[in-house]
């Protein structure tokens, strides 16, 4: 999501029609209904509801989301150059695994999807399956019209999956998903740490920051802090941030099941020392509602995306754990780059010298900065690959490999 926050931002938000606001009404009763029965609901709780309450949340629900009439806008709706070149830096993986499946998990509107295909197709390097992984309902509809409309000659070989598959032979690939994925927060009390839950003052939400060392989540929160603070980190009190322990059961869980083949994820975030560095004492936690960026997960409960940046250490650690390799880790600038975004523009850009359409010539110089440049995406965004009995070498990932950042 390419934003940055404007001053006094949450004022100035759009106001949204009445249809809209009867909807997250009725998202904010279903919070107030599971604060009732606990009288508290872990934030990392919260963030699940209003993101992904089934035909409620922010994801399962009909708004429009991603691109220019949407919320936020993610790379592959900038360009297809983002998904062509990550299709060209896949191929040597595709070709190391047998009965080759390429697998996206969180498709979005299914536009990567379908430029990535035509892209294998142009290089005769078509997966045997393009396999999507969707949480939300609605979005895979999206997704089906999308690749219809775009791919209609390719449209047989994409298979949506309900879970992940027992065993698991594939290239997994997935664009913003992990930053999607709902948070615990935490803060740095002058003894031990504190949990955010949300309450309710009457039928308001507010956040409350809590102190119950016989919660599981607490404890492990508290377990994870005690491990970084003995390797180095240091949290002064108030400190607060965020822990994607979602993030890592779901990689655990890919890598449980994958026996032989590549995962390359692509999100904003750093390594941990970045992460959880003193000056960003506020966390990561960002809230988009039509390209404004603000920091109040509060407003317009349903209507507004909600996302923290990843800890690639965290991931690369988890990874180790499961048995994976871990591969390459650079930024998305480095990675298009390695993969050969400059000649794919190049490309296009020939066409529109030749037909003369100077705008188009214009468009494609600016999406080409917006996925490289190190002030738009180009460094905030990193791309982190793991494998498992894979012996595919991605020249992406060696154009500048920072793997001794992690
Ligand atoms: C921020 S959007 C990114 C969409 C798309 N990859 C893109 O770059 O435009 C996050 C996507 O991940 C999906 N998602 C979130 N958690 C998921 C999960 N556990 N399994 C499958 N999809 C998930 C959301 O429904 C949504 O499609």
């Amino acid at each position: 999501m390419i934003q940055t926050e404007q001053p006094d931002a949450v004022s100035r938000l759009p106001l949204p029609d009445k249809v809209a606001t009867e909807h997250s009404q009725r998202v904010k009763q279903c919070v107030l209904d599971k604060i009732a029965a606990t009288g508290r609901l872990p934030f990392t709780d919260y963030m699940q509801t209003v993101l992904y309450e089934p035909g409620l949340g922010y994801y399962s629900a009909g708004s429009t989301k991603l691109g220019a009439k949407g919320d936020f806008i993610t790379a592959p709706e900038i360009s297809a150059l983002f998904s062509q070149s990550l299709a060209q830096a896949i191929v040597p993986a595709l070709a190391a695994i047998d009965h080759t499946c390429l697998l996206e998990v969180g498709a979005g509107s299914g536009k990567m999807a379908a430029d990535i295909l035509a892209q294998l197709d142009i290089l005769n390097s078509l997966p045997e399956r393009y396999c999507i992984l969707e949480l939300s309902a609605d979005l895979r509809l999206r997704q089906q019209q999308c690749l219809k409309e775009k791919v209609p000659a390719l449209y047989d070989r994409v298979q949506w999956l309900d879970e992940l598959p027992a065993q698991l032979h594939a290239v997994v690939i997935a664009n913003e998903l992990l930053d999607a994925m709902p948070v615990v927060r935490f803060k740095k009390e002058r003894q031990g740490i504190s949990l955010e839950y949300v309450v309710a003052n009457s039928t308001e939400l507010q956040s409350a920051f809590i102190q119950d060392e016989s919660n599981v989540l607490y404890q492990r929160t508290r377990a994870r802090i005690t491990q970084m603070e003995a390797n180095g980190l240091l949290f002064e009190t108030g400190y607060l941030s965020e822990i994607n322990f979602n993030a890592e059961d779901w990689l655990s869980s890919v890598a449980d099941k994958l026996q032989q083949g590549m995962i390359i994820l692509i999100d904003y975030g750093y390594p941990q020392h970045e992460y959880y560095h003193a000056e960003r004492n506020a966390g990561t936690l960002n809230c988009f509602y039509r390209h404004r960026q603000h920091g109040n997960p509060f407003i317009y409960p349903g209507l507004q995306d909600l996302t923290a940046h990843i800890n690639f250490t965290a991931l690369a650690d988890c990874a180790i754990e499961n048995k994976l390799t871990v591969d390459g880790y650079t930024s998305q600038s480095n990675f298009l780059l390695g993969a050969g975004i400059a000649s794919l523009a190049e490309a296009a850009a020939a066409d529109y010298i030749e037909q003369n359409n100077i705008a188009a010539q214009m468009e494609l110089a600016n999406q080409v900065k917006k996925l490289t440049m190190p002030y738009e995406m180009g460094e905030l965004v990193k791309v982190i690959g793991f494998s498992k009995n894979c012996n595919a070498r991605l020249d992406a990932f060696h154009f500048k490999d920072m793997r001794d950042h992690l």
